[in-house]
């Protein structure tokens, strides 16, 4: 029997592959379903600032996105307290219903609000908090060290509060993510998950107005992850789980290769539905099998850039033999 398991911010998984927060993790029953098909941890739908802050306990599905002004379209005008205490209950019957691992997740723009509510999610037995910080910057006078102030502000005001391990999601924009990441961590995150998939704009130019693009990932988006698994991992000393395009068993063995602890899984089992978490897992056992190895912490990093003897080659961007050539 092949050893999947993994350490994942102090969690112990069976298996390395979580399902991401969305839809799929917002009610008992698919909470159950991703468990049965042998899901590691499962980290819940998020609970959105804006939901907090309007006391809404309906948010349509796509609000997931970075500061969009339509939020304000879809919340009610329900009490805060339901949409808040609703969340609660679905970490209380989640920890009820199965025994892995349950990761609570807040969308937070601002620290104002978690520093309550948080305590109450470690209170209903959550066994860790994902923090998904979106903020999109839109002003050109708002400048990079003022919005990573903000991201750091939020751990802060969090991690002051609670003793479960806090992971954080982030985007891939930002001038500096190896800087980022360690600043993450010297405000004590123990893990951080790459990367957060916005919500994908596109225009429609017959109506000429915007629409919602892509809703799920394709595999070959995993390529922006893989390369910065593969330069973090080694360097900054908190876990890494994969994020976006991670579709497939092959995709969970080359992020580990890279140097994740953990990936996770949205889009993948939407277009193959849940149980596609067991073809993951079958794939990723034969080819251990194939390649004689017994356990992935063998082979955890190392193609990551800290283990490479030609380090020079991952901090190319543009790769001169794969593009001369080329017409
Ligand atoms: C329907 C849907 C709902 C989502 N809801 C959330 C959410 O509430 N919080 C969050 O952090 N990410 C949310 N996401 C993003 C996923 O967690 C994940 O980061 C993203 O889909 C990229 O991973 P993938 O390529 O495996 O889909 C959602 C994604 C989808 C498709």
């Amino acid at each position: 029997m092949s050893d999947l398991t993994t350490n994942y911010m102090g969690l112990k998984l069976l298996t390395p592959w979580m399902v991401a927060s969305c839809s799929l993790s917002k009610t008992e029953d698919g909470i159950r379903r991703c468990a049965q098909a042998g899901a590691g941890a499962i980290v819940l739908k998020s609970l959105f600032e804006e939901q907090i802050e309007a006391g809404a306990n309906k948010v349509h599905e796509y609000l997931w996105m970075p500061s969009h002004t339509e939020a304000f379209d879809y919340i009610g005008n329900m009490s805060m307290e339901i949409g808040a205490q609703e969340y609660l209950k679905l970490i209380e019957k989640a920890k009820k219903a199965v025994s892995i691992p349950i990761i609570a997740s807040l969308n937070c723009i601002s620290p104002k609000w978690w520093l309550g509510y948080a305590k109450q999610i470690e209170s209903a037995g959550a066994d860790g908090l994902e923090l998904n910080i979106a903020i999109l910057p839109g002003e050109p006078n708002h400048t990079s060290a003022q919005i990573e102030k903000i991201y750091l502000e939020i751990l802060d005001s969090v991690h002051a509060t609670i003793r479960i391990p806090i992971a954080v999601k982030i985007g891939p924009h930002f001038s500096s993510i190896p800087y980022m990441a360690q600043e993450l961590v010297n405000h004590g995150v123990k893990a951080l998950v790459l990367f957060n998939r916005f919500y994908q704009l596109d225009i429609d130019i017959d109506k000429m107005q915007l629409v919602s693009g892509h809703r799920f990932s394709s595999p070959e988006e995993m390529c922006l992850s893989l390369r910065w698994m593969s330069i973090l991992a080694g360097k900054i000393s908190c876990d890494l789980a994969a994020s976006t395009g991670v579709h497939h068993g092959a995709d969970v063995i080359k992020q580990i290769l890279a140097g994740a602890t953990a990936v996770q899984i949205c889009s993948a089992l939407y277009v193959h539905e849940i149980k596609h978490l067991e073809k993951i897992h079958a794939d990723v056992e034969q080819w251990m099998k194939d390649h004689q190895i017994n356990s992935l912490s063998q082979i955890r990093g190392t193609l990551s850039q800290s283990k490479s003897h030609r380090p020079e080659i991952y901090e190319r961007l543009q790769y001169i033999e794969a593009l001369v050539g080329i017409d």
